[in-house]
């Protein structure tokens, strides 16, 4: 069965985003006077950040380049990776009512999507649980900034939010445009120090995002032009990247392909791999990138029947051989190729037994996997519970 058979492209769409982007190295120097264009009157903010911005003086710098605008910014770290909504709220509380005109994310997709939440948080009374689904967010937060330094989730231009339930053991999404901020800086700079192992999951993840929304039901013409320059992006620095994390115009790629790819699942949303790897992050703690890269592969062989017909673009957008004119049955498996490919060249695992996975854990896994109706959704084909075991245990040892 084709996407067609399944369901027509939606013939009404629409995109929204960041209200302004400020792009390309050393954008960071102009964090002062865009805060001053949010509002004439910010006098003090919140930069919410993680060790390693410390560490490396970035979160310093960004406080001092707002001082030269006579705005006052006090530094915090404490959200953990992939954070769980008491993680949020608690950092929420500790906040104690401090006064503050807008919170800055300065950090990987776990900083940002936690300064979109607390943001709101100061604005909406009860907390993160009621927020969690779509359009579920009443009214519009505190204004924020975000700069990434992963490349990455693109949520410094989605309205997501994603917080991890280990009590559901998962990871669910609050989706609402009033979690779109008020701008977002993408300094390449940033990201020059990025861990080889970071660099790959976290690139693999802005791929799949591209991917995932390219083949999606809700794929429209708009999405598949960010999805196409994503891909193409990526697909030119990730391996460049990793092996030389100091080549600025290859981290530049990968930085503004994950945007492009936060841009196209804004649009067309994620789908199977996504919604199983949900379980593997909630469950076993395996990081985003790292669960997204494992899958894809196998998501993808599953899907094949329902997307050949649109690997073309796909194949052309990553550069493989003969995408012009190879049949698109043979450019499919290339496609899936140059992935594994990618895969084993970053050092990703394919072993969920490395993380204390076995046989046992698989239907509960799928179980879990299945709840995501949100993304299954979108998938090209339909996917049931068994299709998921057998996903899933393509992952275990022989
Ligand atoms: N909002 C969205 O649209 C969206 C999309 C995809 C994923 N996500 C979510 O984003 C989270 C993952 O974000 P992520 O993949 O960016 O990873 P992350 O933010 O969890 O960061 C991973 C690790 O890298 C470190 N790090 C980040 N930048 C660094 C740098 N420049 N130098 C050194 N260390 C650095 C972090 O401190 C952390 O330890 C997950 O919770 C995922 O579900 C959100
Ligand atoms: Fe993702």
């Amino acid at each position: 069965m084709t996407r067609a058979q399944i369901d027509k492209p939606p013939t009404v769409y629409s995109f929204s985003t960041a209200r302004r982007i400020v792009a390309g190295a050393r954008s960071l120097d102009t964090i002062g006077t865009l805060a001053k264009s949010i509002c004439e009157d910010v006098r003090r903010v919140l930069i919410v950040t993680q060790p390693s911005m410390t560490k490396n003086g970035a979160a310093a710098r960004t406080a001092a380049l707002l001082a030269a605008e006579g705005i006052e910014a006090v530094v915090r770290t404490g959200i953990r990776p992939e954070p769980t909504q008491e993680n949020i709220e608690s950092f929420h509380r500790a906040l104690d009512g401090e006064s503050f005109d807008a919170y800055i994310g300065l950090g990987g997709g776990s900083v940002l999507d936690a300064t979109k939440l607390l943001a709101v948080l100061r604005t909406n009374a009860g907390g993160i649980e009621g927020m969690l689904g779509a359009d579920r967010v009443r009214c519009a937060g505190l204004p924020t900034l975000l700069v990434p330094t992963t490349s990455g989730t693109g949520s410094e231009v989605t309205p997501n939010a994603i917080v991890t339930l280990p009590e559901q053991e998962l990871k669910v999404a609050a989706v609402s445009s009033h979690l779109l901020p008020a701008a977002a800086i993408l300094d390449p700079e940033l990201t020059l120090g990025l861990p080889d192992a970071i660099t790959a999951a976290t690139g693999m993840d802005a791929f799949t995002h591209a991917l995932e929304s390219y083949l999606s039901n809700k794929a429209n013409p708009m999405s598949d032009m960010f999805a196409l320059e994503s891909m193409r992006r990526i697909s030119r620095g990730i391996i460049r990247a990793y092996r030389h994390g100091d080549d600025l115009a290859a981290r530049e790629d990968m930085l503004i392909g994950s945007m492009y790819g936060g841009m196209a699942l804004t649009g067309a949303g994620t789908a199977a791999v996504h919604a199983l790897a949900y379980p593997l992050g909630g469950k076993f703690g395996i990081a985003h990138g790292v669960a997204n890269a494992m899958l894809l592969r196998h998501v993808m062989e599953f899907n094949m029947d329902a997307i050949q017909d649109r690997m073309r673009p796909v194949a052309q957008a990553m550069g493989i051989p003969g995408a012009d004119d190879a049949e698109s049955e043979a450019l499919a498996e290339r496609v899936v190729d140059r992935i594994s490919s990618w895969t084993e060249q970053l050092r990703i695992p394919q072993d969920l037994s490395a993380y204390g996975i076995a046989e046992r854990d698989i239907p509960e896994l799928a179980a879990a996997a299945s709840k995501v109706t949100r993304l299954l959704q979108n998938n090209p084909k339909p996917v049931s519970v068994g299709d998921m075991e057998r996903m899933y245990r393509r992952l275990l040892p022989r």
